[in-house]
C-alpha cells in the first residue's frame, strides 16, 4: 500500500491541520511562500516517490493566488514521481461561471479544469460544486462531497425539523439541495423565485410554499455578498415565519456581505448564520456559527486511499 501524504498552501491551513488530526498523519513539510516579485515559490523538504499525496487547497479569495499555489505544488509532486495526486478542492473558484450567459463571456469554470487537469492532478475531491455538471468539465475522476450532513446534524441537534421547520431554497437552481435537506429533517420546502437584474444584484419575486409560523432554515450552496440571502430572509420573516436561520456551505462572504448578514441578525430578521469552514471566516461576527467540514474529508481521503465507497457517505 502506497504511503500517504498530505499537504497544504496557504489558502486554508486550520483546515488543512484538523483533516491532518482527524487521520493522524502530519502535513508534509512543504514551503509554499513568494519570490521577491511576488511568484509562488514552493518547495518540497521530504520524498513524495511513489506515494498517494493528497494538496488540501481551498480556491477562496485570493482566489488566482490560491490556484497557482495548487497547480505549482502539483507540478513540483509530478516532477518528484508522486503516486498519485489528489487535490482536495474545498471550495472551487469560479465554479459559478459554467457557461455563456452573455455573447463573448469566457467559461472560466471549464478553463480551470482544463488547467487542473493538465497540472498533473490524477484525482479531485470537491464540496458542493454551484452546479454538478461542472464535474464533466474535468478529464479525471471527480469525487463530490456534500456539507449536508454536517449542517443537517446541526440543525437537528438544535431542535429543528419536521413540519413545524420550512427548509427554503433562495432560487430555483438550489431546490434539489433543499429538497434533499428537508428529506433528512422530514421537514417540507419552500422556494423563493429569485431575479438577478444585473450580477451580484438579487431581488426576490414571490415565494411558493408556506412559511407563517414556522421554523425557517434557507439554504444555499455560496453566501458570497449576501444579497441573496438577507432579501430572502427578509421576505420570509415579512410573511409570518417565526425563525429563520441562514445556512451555507461556502461563505465567501464578499463586499457588503459581513455589514449586510450583522445588520440582519441585530435587527432579528436572521437568528443564526450557519456556515462551514471550507473558506476561513476573514472576520468573525455575531451571529455566525462555523461548523467544520474536516472529518467528512478525513473520512473521504481514508475510502479513498484504502478504494472503499464515497457515494455511500451520503446515502441517507
Ligand atoms: C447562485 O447560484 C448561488 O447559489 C448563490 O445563491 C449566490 O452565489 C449567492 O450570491 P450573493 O450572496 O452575492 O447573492
Amino acid at each position: 500500500m502506497k504511503q500517504v501524504k498530505l499537504m497544504t498552501g496557504n489558502s486554508n491551513p486550520q483546515l488543512a491541520r484538523a483533516v491532518s488530526g482527524n487521520l493522524g498523519i502530519p502535513l508534509a513539510d512543504v514551503t509554499v511562500g513568494r519570490f521577491s516579485d511576488g511568484e509562488v515559490q514552493v518547495v518540497i523538504n521530504e520524498s513524495v516517490r511513489d506515494c498517494d499525496v493528497y494538496i488540501i487547497q481551498s480556491l477562496c479569495h485570493p482566489a488566482n493566488e490560491n490556484i497557482m499555489e495548487l497547480l505549482l505544488i502539483a507540478d513540483a509532486l509530478k516532477r518528484a514521481s508522486a503516486g498519485r495526486i489528489t487535490a482536495v478542492i474545498p471550495y472551487y473558484a469560479y465554479g459559478r461561471q459554467d457557461r455563456k450567459v452573455n455573447p463573448r463571456d469566457p467559461i472560466s469554470a471549464k478553463l480551470l479544469a482544463d488547467i487542473i487537469t493538465i497540472s498533473g492532478i490524477n484525482h479531485l475531491v470537491v464540496i458542493d460544486l454551484n452546479a454538478r455538471q461542472v464535474e464533466g468539465f474535468f478529464g479525471i475522476p471527480v469525487d463530490h462531497l456534500q456539507a449536508r450532513p454536517v449542517l443537517t446534524e446541526y440543525f437537528l441537534s438544535e431542535g429543528l425539523g419536521g413540519e413545524d421547520t420550512v427548509v427554503v431554497s433562495p432560487d430555483i437552481g438550489g431546490v434539489t439541495r433543499a429538497r434533499n435537506f428537508a428529506r433528512v429533517l422530514g421537514s417540507p420546502i419552500a422556494i423563493i423565485d429569485k431575479r438577478r437584474p444585473r450580477p451580484n444584484v438579487a431581488e426576490v419575486m414571490n415565494i411558493i410554499g408556506e412559511v407563517k409560523g414556522k421554523k425557517a432554515i434557507i439554504i444555499d450552496d455560496i453566501i458570497d455578498t449576501a444579497g441573496t440571502i438577507v432579501n430572502a430572509a427578509r421576505a420570509i420573516k415579512e410573511k409570518g415565519a417565526e425563525e429563520v436561520y441562514a445556512a451555507c456551505t461556502h461563505p465567501v462572504f464578499s463586499g457588503p456581505a459581513v455589514d449586510r448578514l450583522s445588520k440582519a441578525v441585530e435587527e432579528g430578521v436572521i437568528k443564526e448564520i450557519i456556515v462551514t469552514d471550507t473558506i476561513p471566516l476573514r472576520e468573525k461576527f455575531e451571529g455566525v456559527k462555523v461548523l467544520t467540514v474536516a472529518g467528512m474529508i478525513a473520512e473521504a481521503i481514508r475510502r479513498i486511499h484504502f478504494g472503499e465507497s464515497i457515494s455511500r457517505m451520503f446515502n441517507f
